[in-house]
């Protein structure tokens, strides 16, 4: 029998575009539906569970393992300070990447900021979730383990989507937490930036939601700081790019040119005389190529005109660095840190088109397409256009496999390992 769901409008007033989702997950508390979780899971002690991470793709690996590297606090005394022991030595991990539906920073672009807001909320049910897709036998199976916590690698999928989690989370009654890459990014430009402007580069969307500069201002002007002007730039391809996505032409040291040039042209037009001095990579993909950013700065500090407009030396604010300290922070304030024995398998996951779907608009190489993709409007929950399984490194398109094997090794190291679990289970 399904418990009756009553959920005041205050409780669901944040979620305007994610409403129908948040009263369908609570009128399905048993998980079996899509888009919906056992509450019951909740119901008993959280700390042996994996902490979920999601993001638009696999760009958010880098922020896992910024996790899992993570070594800056005495495990045992919590205090600060590495001990040489990682801090989430004794976590495990599962990732989720929407592949199927990225790249989330083209949304608003396209006016879809509502169905990208419950792309997301949908993002947090899956982890939170048994419920997965099994390409093998293709049906559903309800046996993932749900997750503690949530943290939301997608700059993007923060700046648009950690309200509404925020708000279902409660409205849901969880004791669930979720740490977010903007806020913490936020957290990173309050302790590296001294004088001058902050630069974001980061997707489209990210820089229209204006999510970073409401962000900076907010943690620095609480910290009794003076607020630095912020000049923002989006980049439709740089992600993609990063990737080896073929249908982009163009190197990352040319496309790295082009954006850093229009960061510091925006600047220049602002009219803010304060030359740039702090950079947020505000994109999963961009800590990655921050040497070939670097590198831009550097040629245009050689440009008449534009030597004023940029600091000799450049600090960098990764969001993954910062994100990790405050989910260890967060964690431990919970009461969630898992002990001894609870790193056990970790499992990572990605969405497909719906392979029991024939209707559905495909390109030649497999995935929605994109003007399929970028019509869609909220509210539709009895469809499921994708479906979330696992993330076997043959999924993963290959340039960007190779990206992960070279430049993310413990993510690597634990991708494997898990597809290595579950082909002898
Ligand atoms: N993960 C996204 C971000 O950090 C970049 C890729 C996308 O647009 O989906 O904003």
């Amino acid at each position: 029998m399904k418990t009756p769901v009553i959920l005041t409008v205050a409780a669901l007033g944040c979620v305007a575009g994610a409403t129908d989702l948040v009263g369908h997950a609570a009128a399905h508390p048993d998980g079996r539906a899509a888009y919906a979780f056992e509450h019951g899971a909740y119901r008993k002690d959280l700390a042996g569970l994996p902490i979920g991470v999601f993001d638009s793709g696999i760009g958010g690996l880098t922020v896992l393992e910024a996790l899992l590297s993570l070594d800056v606090f005495h495990n045992d005394t919590l205090q600060p300070g590495g001990d040489g022991r990682p801090d989430f030595a004794d976590e495990r991990f599962q990732y989720f990447g929407d592949q199927a539906n990225m790249p989330y920073g083209n949304y608003s672009s396209a006016g879809r900021t509502g169905y990208l807001r419950e792309l997301i909320l949908k993002d947090a049910v899956f982890l939170l979730g048994r419920r997965w897709f099994d390409p093998g036998t293709k049906t559903f199976r309800h046996d993932k383990p749900p997750v503690k916590a949530l943290v939301i690698a997608c700059n993007t999928a923060t700046a648009y989507g950690i309200e509404d989690i925020r708000a279902a989370l409660k409205a849901w009654n969880l004791p669930v937490f979720v740490v977010g890459v903007v806020e913490a990014g936020a957290r990173g430009v309050q302790a590296v930036h001294r004088e001058g402007a902050v630069g974001v580069l980061a997707t489209v969307g990210t820089c229209a939601s204006g999510a970073y500069p409401k962000a900076i201002g907010q943690t620095l002007g609480l910290a009794g700081r003076a607020v630095p002007v912020v000049t923002q730039q989006g980049s439709a391809n740089l992600a993609g790019v990063i990737e080896g996505d073929p249908s982009f032409q163009e190197t990352v040291a040319e496309r790295c040119r082009l954006d850093v040039r229009a960061l510091v042209e925006a600047h220049r037009q602002s009219g803010v005389t304060a030359p740039l001095s702090t950079l947020v990579l505000g994109c999963t993909h961009f800590p990655l190529v921050q040497p070939d950013i670097d590198a831009v700065f550097q040629s245009l500090l050689r440009e008449p005109g534009l030597a004023e407009l940029i600091a000799p030396r450049m600090e960098y604010v990764n969001p993954a660095e910062w994100t990790a300290r405050e989910l260890f922070r967060e964690l431990a304030r919970a009461g969630l840190r898992g002990g001894t024995g609870s790193r056990q398998k970790d499992r990572f996951y990605l969405s497909i088109p719906n392979p029991l779907r024939s209707d559905l608009p495909l390109t030649p190489d497999g995935g929605l397409e994109k003007d399929f993709k970028y019509s869609r409007l909220p509210g539709e929950l009895g469809r499921e256009d994708t479906v979330n399984v696992p993330m076997t490194p043959e999924r993963i398109p290959e340039t960007t496999r190779k990206l992960i094997e070279s430049r993310l090794p413990l993510v690597w190291g634990r991708l494997k390992s898990e597809a290595r679990n579950s082909k002898s289970e």
